[in-house]
C-alpha cells in the first residue's frame, strides 16, 4: 500500500500500527481468539522491508492504536483509506471510533476478515453499520468488508 501511494505520488505518511506482541482486547464476540495470536513478526522485520523497498513515506507505530501510538500521528491527520486487520471486535470499534472523522468524505475504510467464522467480532461489527447514514458498507467476497465515507451527508454533517 506504502508503495502504491508513492507511486500514485501521495504526498502523505502511510502509518503502519501494529502490536508486534499479537491480537489485543479479544472479548467474549470473538469466540476463536483469547489474545496474542499472530505474534510472529517482528518490527525489525518490517524496518527491512521499508529500507529494501527504498521507501520514504513509512511511518510504523508500535503498540496498541489508538490507546498507546495515536499520539503519534499528526495533529492535522486526514484520510483517504484505512485498513482495519486487527481480527476482533473491540480493537476494530476503537480504531474506527479514532479514525472516522478524521477520513475524508469518499474516504474508504477496509475491514480485513469480514464473513470469516473465526472472526465473528469484526463480522458483527461491520454489520452494525449498515444503517449509519454517512457510509456506505460493502461486502466483498473475498472477505473484506468496505466502508466508504459518502460524500453528501458527510458533509451535510449528519454522522450519529
Ligand atoms: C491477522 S494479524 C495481521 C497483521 C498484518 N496486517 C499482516 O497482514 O501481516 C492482526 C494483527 O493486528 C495487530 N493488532 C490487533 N489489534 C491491534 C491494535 N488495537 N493496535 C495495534 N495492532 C493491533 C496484532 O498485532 C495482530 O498480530
Amino acid at each position: 500500500m506504502a508503495k502504491r501511494a508513492e507511486l500514485a505520488h501521495a504526498k502523505d505518511p502511510v502509518y503502519l500500527c501494529d502490536t508486534f506482541e499479537g491480537v489485543v482486547k479479544a472479548g467474549a464476540l470473538d469466540t476463536a481468539y483469547k489474545g496474542g495470536e499472530h505474534a510472529d513478526t517482528a518490527q525489525h522485520m518490517v524496518d527491512d522491508l521499508v529500507r529494501r523497498l527504498n521507501l520514504k513515506n513509512v511511518r510504523i507505530l508500535k503498540g496498541i492504536f489508538p490507546d498507546e501510538t495515536a499520539h503519534l500521528v499528526d495533529s492535522d491527520a486526514r484520510f483517504r483509506l484505512c485498513h482495519i486487520d486487527v481480527d476482533v471486535y473491540d480493537s476494530a470499534k476503537d480504531v474506527m471510533a479514532w479514525i472516522w472523522h478524521r477520513m475524508v468524505p469518499g474516504g474508504i475504510v477496509v475491514y480485513d476478515d469480514y464473513g470469516f467464522s473465526v472472526c465473528e467480532g469484526i463480522t458483527k461489527y461491520v454489520n452494525e453499520q449498515v444503517d449509519e447514514t454517512d457510509r456506505l458498507v460493502l461486502h466483498n467476497l473475498n472477505g473484506h468488508a468496505i466502508v466508504i465515507k459518502t460524500p453528501s451527508l458527510a458533509a451535510a454533517g449528519s454522522a450519529k
